[in-house]
């Protein structure tokens, strides 16, 4: 089938590079030039496990091209994937405009009877908006516009994507015709998908569903990090608490962990974007909300408690030096987007301290966001990075730091300070190791 797809970014690559290992002929249309550059020499613009070598396989057997030209995408495909950013405005709603733009192209260029998919997260009652732009556009070059709008909203988890596409845990077609329904399933026929994980519903249901599996997610990790702090204020251990809550298979074991808060480019926006649908709609979303006013403090709190031990220890920031182990969001990604790393990092920086990071793979992402700081320096290891430091904040749950000893740790730096932000180390382990340890919902451990 002929399939084009808007966006290289980490949901378009995936989803066109996926498409052409399914058979398909794809066409991917991106704007980025950076990007572009780097697939033009086969080499994937992010990291994300196993897609250097799809992608290559894919370019080899012409199955699958890029352009930087939406006109190009939008004359090929009898399906068009939208899978451009939906980034947040100022106030916290959702921007269309690259979606909007999109549509533009496509209604102006697009095979008459193209099904228009919609990939990117957006908000309920888009896909009309989508539809009513696509025939203002159509109308306007003076072309017939009988497209069809669908909703397909994407919910791989970076790091795992590939897996993710290729062994979808649920696919949802959010259609208004059965033509556009089979269509779909004709799409994605060769992963033979279960019917049981196949959900047919509306388009407006499909869009709401992407972000209540979000928000659900962000509930959990706020309302964990809450029950941290009514257990180090009460005498419990979180992770004894969380061990009985997660055998009770109503609850279930994922998205328990305390920590440093939750980041990337999807749960912060889609959960401020969908407050501001409650808004709009009249209906408030009060626990969106609220996770999202937890989540916000939760991302600076270790930068801003280590900055008061400092101030009641009388030592100047500016003569500290701290080491941050993973700048990333979480592992497996180079993603920094929203990532609580860099907002400790920004916190400690503007107080003057020297930031040293380290990450196995977000190194150069996130020096992109950090970089504009003289303060700021990444290290080539983990051990580099705690050379000498004052403290250290452990910011992504990297396997790697799993097996680092806390004695050499110890050994390697100046101070004792630990800030465990995704409980990483054993606190019996680093508070023998003479580490000063901090984690949220640990005191008691
Ligand atoms: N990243 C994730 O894990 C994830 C998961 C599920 C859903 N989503 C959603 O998918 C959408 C895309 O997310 P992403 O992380 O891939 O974003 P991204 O920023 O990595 O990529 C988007 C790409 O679209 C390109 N673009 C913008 N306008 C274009 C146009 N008119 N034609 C062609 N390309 C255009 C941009 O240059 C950019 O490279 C968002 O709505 C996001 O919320 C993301």
């Amino acid at each position: 089938m002929k399939i084009s797809v808007y966006g290289a970014g980490y949901v378009g690559l995936v989803q066109a590079s996926c498409l052409a290992h399914l058979g398909h002929d794809v066409v991917c249309a991106e704007l980025s030039t950076a990007r572009l550059t780097a697939l033009a020499q086969g080499k994937t613009p992010f990291y994300e496990p196993g897609m250097d070598a799809l992608l290559s396989e894919e370019l080899a057997a012409g199955r699958l091209r890029f352009t930087h030209d939406p006109a190009v995408a939008a004359a090929h495909g009898e399906v068009q994937f939208l899978a451009v950013g939906t980034p947040p405005l100022a106030d916290g709603s959702s921007d269309l405009s690259y979606l909007l733009a999109a549509a533009d192209t496509i209604g102006e260029r697009a095979p008459a009877e193209s099904l228009i998919v919609t990939k990117s997260t957006v908000p309920v009652g888009t896909g009309k908006k989508l539809a009513q732009r696509l025939v203002h556009a159509a109308r306007a070059s003076g072309r017939p516009a009988a497209f069809r709008v669908a909703s397909n909203p994407e919910f791989l988890a970076e790091g795992n994507a590939l897996n993710d596409f290729l062994k979808p845990q649920r696919t949802v077609f959010g259609v208004s015709d059965a033509r556009s329904e089979a269509q779909l399933r004709d799409v994605y026929a060769p992963l033979k998908l279960s019917e049981a994980q196949t959900l047919v519903m509306s388009v407006e249901s499909a869009e709401l569903s992407k972000y209540a599996a979000n928000a659900m997610l962000a509930v959990r990790i706020s309302f964990m990090n809450e029950l941290a702090n009514l257990a180090d204020a009460t005498g419990a251990c979180i992770d004894s608490v969380r061990e009985a809550m997660q055998l009770d298979d109503r609850v279930g074991a994922k998205f328990l962990n305390s920590g440093c808060g939750y980041g990337g480019s999807c749960f912060p926006k889609d959960v401020s974007s969908l407050v501001k649908q409650g808004e709009a709609a009249g209906s408030v979303m009060r626990i969106a909300a609220a996770a999202d006013e937890i989540n916000d403090a939760q991302r600076g709190e270790m930068a801003r408690r280590l900055l008061q031990i400092w101030q009641a220890e009388g030592r100047a920031p500016a003569e500290c030096v701290v080491a941050i182990w993973g700048l990333a969001f979480k592992p497996n990604t180079d993603d920094v987007r929203e990532a609580p790393a860099l907002v400790m990092a920004e916190r400690l920086l503007h107080a003057g301290a020297t930031v040293r990071a380290y990450d196995p793979q977000a190194s150069e992402t996130g020096a992109a966001e950090l970089g504009r700081f003289p303060k700021f320096a990444l290290a080539a290891t983990a051990a580099e990075a705690v050379q000498g430091a004052d403290a250290l904040i452990i910011a992504t749950e990297w396997q790697e730091f799993l097996s680092i000893p806390a004695g050499i740790v110890k050994q390697a730096m100046r101070g004792s300070l630990v800030f465990d932000g995704r409980s990483v180390l054993s606190p019996t382990a680093a508070r023998a190791a003479g580490l000063r340890y901090h984690a949220f919902g640990r005191v008691h451990a």
